[in-house]
């Protein structure tokens, strides 16, 4: 009699104490009824390598990546996918038999998915799109609206040399504004997008006047915490269609969960209460 293993996966970080991961993928195998367990595990960067290494024999079918170890990853990969390569970081690992690695990033797609989710009529070739920061989620937001067809998209970052550094590896169809000219062009937009840390608890509000802003632009910010930020207060009272940023966190989990344990998990209203409670 053959017993099949019970698929195991973690989410690797340091730290990794204030992970959601852990409840949200528990709660997605409960309520499917499978088997499989997902764990959160601190790893520090010097012992990154050699965990990784052991994990396939340890039984572990995958694993998140997260803060500090998403570019590590790609350089201890066999196999890395389009999208993690463009975007430099991987955050989602699957092993196979025989201990291979294939590296993934899904930020993008968890992006995409969650304004779609909110706002099904939504197209990204539909019109420009103002992105706001050029950090790690910046990449992945501007990689996943490249690849759904925006047809332009205005990068503004305080530093402004990382902005143009993405332009560079990113190609043509980004325009580099100065941080102080973005509220300019706010009247010509059909998305923006915050990927700043700006407007998080603890950090201050993103200081851009919206006087410009008009009804037609979705507005949307990577920020979770708090839900409803200072940008998206501000943009609903304007009119315009928000999208909060922790649909994002729930959709990027969703091609993870589906490779390790075999189904497609839904994304609702309980996944979102159960991030929030
Ligand atoms: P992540 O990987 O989450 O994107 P990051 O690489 O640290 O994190 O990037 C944070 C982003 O928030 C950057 O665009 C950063 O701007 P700089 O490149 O100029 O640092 C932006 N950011 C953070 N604090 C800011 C502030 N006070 N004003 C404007 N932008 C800020």
């Amino acid at each position: 009699m053959t017993v099949s293993k019970i698929p195991l996966v973690a989410v690797i970080g340091h730290p990794i104490s204030h992970s959601k991961s852990p409840r949200l993928h528990g709660n997605w195998l409960k309520k499917l009824g499978l088997a499989g367990y997902y764990i959160p595990v601190d790893v520090e960067p010097a012992d990154f390598a050699h965990v990784l290494k052991m994990m396939p024999k340890m039984g572990f079918v995958g694993a998140n990546v997260t803060i500090p170890h998403k570019h590590l990853a790609l350089t201890h990969a066999d196999h890395v996918s389009d999208r993690a390569a463009l975007i430099g970081a991987a955050n989602t690992l699957s092993f196979s038999e025989d201990g291979k690695i294939y590296a993934d990033n899904t930020d993008g797609y968890g992006f995409i998915e969650n304004i779609k989710d909110h706002q099904p009529n939504w197209n990204a070739a539909s019109g420009p799109a103002l992105v706001l920061g050029a950090g790690g989620a910046s990449r992945a937001v501007l990689s996943a609206l490249i690849e759904a067809g925006a047809p332009e998209i205005y990068l503004a970052n305080r530093t402004r040399a990382r902005a143009d550094q993405l332009k560079t590896d990113l190609g043509a169809r980004i325009h580099v504004l100065d941080w102080s000219k973005a509220s300019e062009i706010l009247d010509g937009i059909d998305l923006m997008v915050n990927t700043t840390s700006l407007g998080m608890v603890g950090k201050p509000d993103l200081s851009l006047s919206l006087k410009n802003l008009t009804s037609k632009t979705l507005v949307t910010d990577l920020v979770y915490t708090p839900l409803e930020t200072d940008l998206l207060k501000q943009a609903n009272a304007i009119g315009c269609p928000v999208v909060d940023g922790l649909g994002m966190l729930i959709h990027q989990a969703v091609p993870g969960f589906e490779r390790w344990f075999g189904k497609k998990p839904t994304v609702d209203q309980e996944t979102r209460n159960l991030l929030l409670s």
